[in-house]
């Protein structure tokens, strides 16, 4: 596995690459890699010709200071499992590689994906986020992209990325599924966090989203949503949302008419945990 710590280093590699009609396919991350960012590799693998990983911890996508000095790093361990899954090249840019002093902060004209959920409860995030996949796209130039279904609201707001980037011809988004521990909660970097009370705790959230899938031709909306939080509440998590929205475009669903998504944020101890799930 090739490491480049410069972007221009990197773009030079793909343009190479890609003279020699190479397909290229990448896979950002913020490291502490688990095996559902593994799984992103090998899907990755599986249909490029390059595969390309970044670890960056974006810092302008963290909404609290705390969350990003506790944000963990593993990166000898990180490298070691991208050579063990062939990964081709990992792109390690310092802060001041990804934004130089040159750098042109844009504002993103998301729409309302931006502010409904994570984008209430975590104000500034998703530009954060555009900003730093921006600049990864604008390196790396890949055909195919690939990111986690656990991050649902992230993977929206990434295809409209590409759509106000005009990237949606030239870079595919691949959209893959959450890997879950043996309990069913969603592989997170942040579970590295979870004190051994906290860990076992935490399958609940799943457990609330697939109690929702299963009854949800049985029960309102609003009961069930409301039913999830208290359960949550009542094992200690501080809830942030329950919600059943329309997987389209993440609006509260008021029926079960079309498909539905059921997405969750809640707090133990001091991590803060998403999942989700589609209900139809
Ligand atoms: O999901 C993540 O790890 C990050 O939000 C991403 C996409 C790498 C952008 O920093």
């Amino acid at each position: 596995m090739t490491i480049f710590k410069k972007a221009k280093q990197l773009s030079n590699y793909i343009d190479q690459q890609k003279k020699e009609g190479k397909k290229i396919g990448f896979v950002p991350t913020m490291g502490a890699l688990h095996n559902g960012h593994l799984h992103l590799i090998d899907t990755c693998k599986k249909l490029n010709d390059i595969t390309v990983c970044s670890i960056f911890v974006n810092p302008t996508q963290f909404n609290n200071s705390d969350d990003f000095k506790n944000y963990p790093v593993t990166i000898s361990k990180d490298i070691e499992q991208l050579i063990s899954h062939q990964c081709d090249v990992l792109f390690l840019p310092s802060v001041e590689e990804m934004y130089p002093a040159d750098f042109v902060k844009k504002e993103y004209a998301l729409g309302e994906i931006e502010n409904r959920l994570e984008g209430h409860y975590r104000p500034g995030h998703f530009q954060g986020v555009c900003q730093a996949v921006d600049r990864l796209l604008q390196i790396v130039q890949p055909d195919n992209l690939y990111m986690g279904q656990k991050d649902y609201q992230q993977c929206m707001v990434i295809r409209k990325l590409l759509e106000l980037t005009g990237r949606e011809q030239s870079t595919g988004l691949s959209i893959v599924s959450t890997v879950r521990e043996a309990d069913g909660l969603a592989m997170s970097s942040r579970n590295l966090r979870l004190d051994e009370e906290q860990r076992k705790r935490a399958a609940s959230i799943f457990n609330e989203l697939n109690f929702i899938k299963e009854h949800i031709q049985d029960h309102s909306l609003e009961e069930l949503k409301k039913n999830a939080s208290e359960r949550l509440t009542r094992k200690g998590f501080k809830v942030d949302y329950v919600e059943i929205a329309n997987a389209e475009d993440l609006s509260i669903a008021n029926n079960t008419a079309g498909k539905l998504v059921a997405l969750a944020a809640a707090t133990t101890g001091n991590v803060r945990l998403i999942d989700n799930i589609v209900l139809n």
